[in-house]
């Protein structure tokens, strides 16, 4: 029987087929999958539905040099990640390619609605474009001299230098990354899907529903600064879809057809499927929901261009959209030379994907915060609640019922009002994963499973069960051990599915929402067997220690694969050689002292900068530090560094910098900031 009966669809955002799935990209994705799960537990209908986003300038390239088609290279590249999202146990109903019929189908459908409302707009505009190559060159493939501090080699839109914003057009010296020739302008005819146009429907949109307020407020301030018109047609040569009635000229822009590819699995599902009606889900007045979860960095996609898209396409438009932040490992941007770019695979072949389902799912919020991996915490949060709360229930308990009672539970229930505080929790329990607050449904699972362990330790039943008379009563503890653990893995089936399927083969019954107040008394389980092994350290190495041989063998393929990569440790010398000799006395003027980090900020309109306040036992210095692409404010506050104590204190834009704090790295997320042994003490003098 069904507890509810809604019709939902769920999504999560498309990967590139040009890369593999990280743990980035997982936080996502099992965010998503214990959401379906969760809705399909509850008795709904929900649909969850991906796909690979195949198109744009990158992926061509990326072919190219691979010597492959890009089709070739993206039937690859899915097989990789659709292994990858089964074995970490993400179960999308369907799993498509944007370089599909349906999503063909639907971007000209689309497309062509919008043209014939008057939506589509053409205008000629001028680029840069590579006459080697003879194609238009995107901002990231262009190189140059930053026009405002003139630093050598500067992306096409941002200088990492300064941190100027600017057009590549403005670059000086500019550089097709393809192929090393200058860049020459040159115009085109664009079309504009014009967004303007929609504005009082967005704003209706974004007021209607429940929205995130982090993202209301993001809308509120686009919707200020004013919506522009979006281009969404490039030259050929492109990977993509031709535009209808271009000759092959045209091409829509990756971000075009990518959101209309979850029409496009969908409508692939529902050719496979006879229950499903693509029509109910996508017409203008479905009484379906529809909801998409999504990165941070792509709001403005999902929030503006693609409600807009819909509606004037005469469609429905999304439930809503749900925003998450990015991964940070050790409190860092996930960083290649680190060894923290962890890539699903290499994370599968030594741990179990229910490990990192269960440490997302207790970090996860509804909010759209970044989420911190730390390794050490994740090995012991694991080893802790999964392991010695969790499955200590049970463990402690099973093996009495099998030896003793023939593997069957008692008649009676000992602890009557026990076992319905734990039914009873099913409601807020409920919500929270509802209301995607993972995090607070895992700690109320887990205030559940103290109390459970502490009436299994009270009630002690390995010493009942040496007492004459007590029998009876040490069969009904021990079934309430088992009991309680059942409703707890129902609670939990979403975030941990594999060890709720051993479960359930050890219950002898199906752990269903709608069963959590019937009870097992009198029925026979099977033997119990362990469910899981904790996390060893040595583990977690081995994973990082994989990452950086990967990034190695990748280097060695390709010495310039990713602007992330450093050159590694033995060009460090050459690239910048120790300086000249100095004598002791010039040595010993600078004072370098222990400090702790005893606050740590973010400095409204700075990009780079972290401002510390730092402790040197007595005295505290306010200190700005350029460190913000590489740490977190939070993750510093506490730590010890070392800081030049004695430097004359500088004016900066933003307050006074009284001193200076030693780190090493080329800069980017490659920043290292040095830390003492563990035993110094703030204002120790460093010799
Ligand atoms: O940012 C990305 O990784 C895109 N490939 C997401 C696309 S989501 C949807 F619109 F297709
Ligand atoms: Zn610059």
């Amino acid at each position: 029987m069904a507890v509810e009966n809604r019709k939902i669809l769920v999504t999560s955002a498309l990967p590139y087929a040009n890369g593999s799935i990280h743990l980035g990209h997982m936080l996502e994705h099992i965010q998503t999958d214990i959401w379906a799960r969760f809705q399909k537990l509850r008795g709904n209908q929900c649909i969850a539905v991906c796909a690979d986003d195949t198109h744009g300038t990158p992926i061509m390239l990326k072919a190219q040099k691979l010597g492959m088609t890009p089709e070739e290279m993206i039937a690859k590249v899915s097989e990789e990640h659709q292994a990858d999202f089964a074995d970490f146990l993400v179960n999308y109903d369907n799993y498509h390619s944007t370089h599909s019929e349906e999503n063909r189908k639907w971007s000209s459908e689309i497309y062509n609605r919008l043209n014939d409302s008057g939506y589509i707009k053409t205008r000629v505009i001028e680029q840069l474009f590579d006459p080697e190559k003879q194609m238009f060159l995107p901002d990231r493939f262009v190189t140059g001299t930053c026009p405002k501090c003139k630093a050598e080699d500067q992306n096409g839109d941002n200088c990492e230098v300064c941190g100027a914003t600017y057009s590549p057009v403005e670059l000086i010296n500019p550089k097709s990354v393809v192929s090393g020739a200058t860049p020459v302008m040159k115009d085109s005819e664009h079309y504009f899907f014009d967004l303007p146009q929609f504005k009082q429907v967005l704003q209706e949109w974004t007021t209607s529903g429940a929205l995130q307020s982090e993202m209301a407020n993001k809308l509120n301030e686009w919707f200020e600064s004013g919506l522009q018109q979006w281009d969404i047609s490039r030259d050929a040569p492109y990977f993509g879809f031709e535009i209808p009635g271009t000759d092959g000229k045209k091409f829509f822009y990756v971000w075009l057809d990518a959101p209309i590819g979850y029409m496009g699995s969908f409508d692939n599902l529902c050719q496979k499927r006879d229950d499903l009606d693509f029509n109910e889900y996508w017409n203008k007045d479905s009484k379906t929901e529809l909801y998409h979860f999504i990165g941070k960095d792509i709001i403005y996609f999902h929030s503006l261009f693609w409600p807009a898209m819909l509606h004037g396409a005469n469609l429905r438009k999304p439930t809503n959209v749900f925003a998450h932040g990015y991964v940070t490992v050790n409190g860092a941007k996930m960083s290649k030379s680190r060894g923290t770019f962890i890539k699903a695979r290499t994370y599968l072949d030594h741990l179990h994907p229910e490990y990192l389902r269960y440490y997302y799912a207790a970090k996860l919020n509804d909010r759209i915060d970044d989420i911190d991996l730390n390794l050490e915490d994740f090995a012991q949060r694991v080893n802790s609640d999964m392991v010695g709360k969790l499955v200590n229930i049970a463990s402690r308990t099973a093996g009495f019922i099998a030896k003793r009672f023939d593997g069957k539970l008692a008649d009676g229930i000992e602890n009557p009002e026990l076992l319905a505080e734990f039914q009873n929790a099913q409601t807020s329990i409920a919500a929270l994963f509802e209301g995607r607050e993972y995090g607070k449904a895992i700690r109320e699972v887990m205030a559940l499973a103290d109390k459970a362990n502490a009436y299994i330790a009270d009630m002690a039943p390995w010493s009942m069960a040496k007492q004459e008379g007590m029998e009876q009563k040490t069969h009904e503890v021990c079934s309430m051990g088992i009991h309680l653990f059942r409703i707890l893995m129902t609670y939990l089936k979403p975030v941990l599915p594999q060890m709720a399927a051993n479960v359930e083969a050890f219950l002898n019954a199906e752990l269903r929402w709608d069963n959590i107040n019937d009870t097992l008394t009198g029925h026979e389980i099977n033997k119990f067997k362990a469910l899981i092994q904790r996390i060893e350290p040595a583990k977690i190495e081995a994973i990082i220690e994989a990452t950086k041989a990967d990034l190695a063998a990748e280097q060695a393929a390709e010495p310039q694969a990713e602007a992330d990569v450093s050159t590694g440790a033995n060009d460090e010398l050459a690239k910048d050689p120790i300086a000249d000799t100095i004598d002791f006395d010039t040595f010993a003027k600078t004072d370098l002292r222990i400090a702790r980090i005893a606050k740590a900020e973010h400095v409204d309109g700075a990009k780079k900068l972290i401002k510390m306040t730092l402790d040197l036992g007595g005295e505290t210095r306010q200190v700005f530090s350029g460190i913000k692409s590489a740490y977190k404010p939070e993750d510093l506050e506490g730590r010890l560094t070392i800081m030049v104590a004695n430097l004359a204190p500088r004016k900066m834009k933003f307050g006074m910098s009284e001193g200076m704090v030693l780190a090493a790295g080329p800069g980017g997320e490659d920043i290292y900031l040095l830390s003492p042994d563990d035993g110094a003490i703030p204002g120790q003098r460093v010799m």
